[in-house]
């Protein structure tokens, strides 16, 4: 345990953790979500529901993480007590599958992102035959560039977490929201994108409270902080004791919400343009057609108006989102990483590799069977099991850990935090409040 990295300072940690935050699930996900769930009301749900459900969840990750320091189901263990000690094993090993397979899953799509980066390279050298391999869906394409990613985020987590993502995160991810601002800019001026706007930020209310929708959002909040899972309980664990924990919480909910929001800026107008333009993306049924490739299909469409021009900001944004996308892996594979090597004594780099293999290997069960497993996937971690973890952390912190150690752990970082307006609500909020809305939610779903 002396080797426990910490991050360099609270910028470090804020964009360590945002890093982890913002990835696909932010600019692939939220804007398919946002497209199939009718515009503006799935927005303001998601927003609602991340201030209301998932930033709570947030807290109570990073506070039992810190105090912890170590893997997530020792940490876990180290707030239960004698009777609860089998529950806390349930939540950290589902933590660990659900980590595991978000990562099977997400690798596939950030195969692609290498691939269009390479794709747009190769038209640059006139190569256009492949060009078009690297941009068409084959089992081939997919199986290379899903295991090039995993050796790139098994690379990064066997040097070590905090080291290998403070390098990473700090200097693209501000680049990838320049890129995005600009593109906004352009893309304003392109016939169409009005009517995307119109749709994105007018939401219709008669539909936020619509059973799938809520479900949804209350998935995408927990994906795209990255919860539910433990990913934000070891980034709590190499949080120094000196920083004030639900300020950090608050920086990071917030960064993320705006990357998500900014994306759907891009992205919906986008949709409408290529739609002008005469690109089909709804069927006749007015659903979203191959919601999956939404962005691979728009987003190109848009760089194509560009001129030549657009190659070079197709090339730098395909790459930024394959670093954003690794920023993310590596707080994924982190996880069941962190766990073989402290619980299991297994050396880091060791446990990155055989870990990582193993994930990999799932991917590729997945990518044989791309139409039936690969949504699947999807909606068993980010629909259900993210939220449901979620909830047992709740119960956690509001039910199990001795309330006074957890104001302990808080004060460390901030000695007033007793009267401050977070220990006031807090508390209470997710002992009573947050458990019965994921359960309400959910009930309302299936009924
Ligand atoms: N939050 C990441 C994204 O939006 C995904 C993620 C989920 C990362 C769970 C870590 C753990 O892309």
């Amino acid at each position: 345990m002396a080797s426990r990295g910490e991050f360099s300072s609270r910028t470090a940690f804020i964009l360590a953790a945002s890093g982890s935050a913002i990835g696909l699930g932010n600019i692939w996900g939220f804007p398919i979500q946002v497209a199939s769930n009718g515009g503006g009301a799935f927005v303001f749900t998601y927003i609602i529901l991340t201030f209301l459900l998932a930033y709570p969840v947030l807290m109570a990750e990073l506070i039992i993480g810190r105090h912890a320091k170590t893997d997530t189901v020792s940490s876990i263990l180290a707030v239960s007590s004698g009777k609860s000690k089998g529950l806390a094993y349930l939540t950290g090993y589902w933590g660990i599958l659900t980590a595991s397979l978000i990562l099977s899953f997400y690798s596939i799509i950030a195969g692609w992102m290498i691939a269009h980066f390479l794709g747009s390279v190769a038209e640059m050298f006139g190569n256009l035959e492949l060009k078009q391999w690297l941009t068409e869906f084959s089992l081939m394409r997919n199986l290379v560039f899903c295991g090039l990613f995993y050796f790139l985020t098994i690379s990064i987590v066997s040097s070590g977490v905090t080291a290998g993502i403070e390098r990473w995160s700090t200097r693209l991810m501000p680049m990838l929201l320049v890129l995005m601002v600009v593109l906004i800019g352009y893309i304003a001026t392109q016939e169409g994108a009005a009517e995307g706007w119109r749709i994105y930020l007018q939401p219709d209310f008669s539909r936020v409270l619509n059973p799938d929708l809520v479900i949804d959002a209350l998935g995408q909040a927990f994906f795209s902080l990255s919860l539910g899972v433990g990913t934000m309980m070891i980034y709590g664990s190499y949080v120094s004791k000196s920083e004030n924990l639900p300020k950090l919480g608050a920086g990071v909910a917030i960064i993320d919400i705006g990357v998500a929001v900014l994306a759907g800026l891009l992205v919906i107008p986008a949709m409408y343009v290529a739609l002008h333009n005469g690109v089909t993306i709804f069927d006749d049924a007015g659903n979203l057609m191959a919601s999956d490739n939404l962005i691979f299909t728009v987003l190109p469409a848009l760089f194509e108006t560009m001129g030549s021009a657009g190659l070079v900001v197709s090339i730098l944004f395909f790459s930024l989102m394959t670093t954003a996308a690794l920023t993310s892996s590596i707080s994924m594979l982190e996880v069941p990483v962190a766990y073989a090597s402290e619980s299991l004594d297994l050396g880091r780099t060791k446990a990155a590799w055989s870990v990582g293999l193993a994930v990999l290997a799932i991917s590729f069960v997945i990518i044989f069977n791309f139409s039936s497993l690969f949504g699947l996937v999807v909606a068993f971690t980010t629909k259900y099991s993210e939220p449901l973890v979620g909830l047992l952390f709740c119960i956690f912190v509001g039910w199990i850990w001795r309330r006074d150690q957890i104001l302990a752990e808080i004060k460390l970082g901030s000695p007033d935090a007793e009267n401050g307006l977070f220990w006031k609500i807090w508390p209470n909020y997710v002992k009573f409040v947050c458990p019965l809305l994921v359960i309400l939610l959910f009930w309302h779903s299936l009924s």
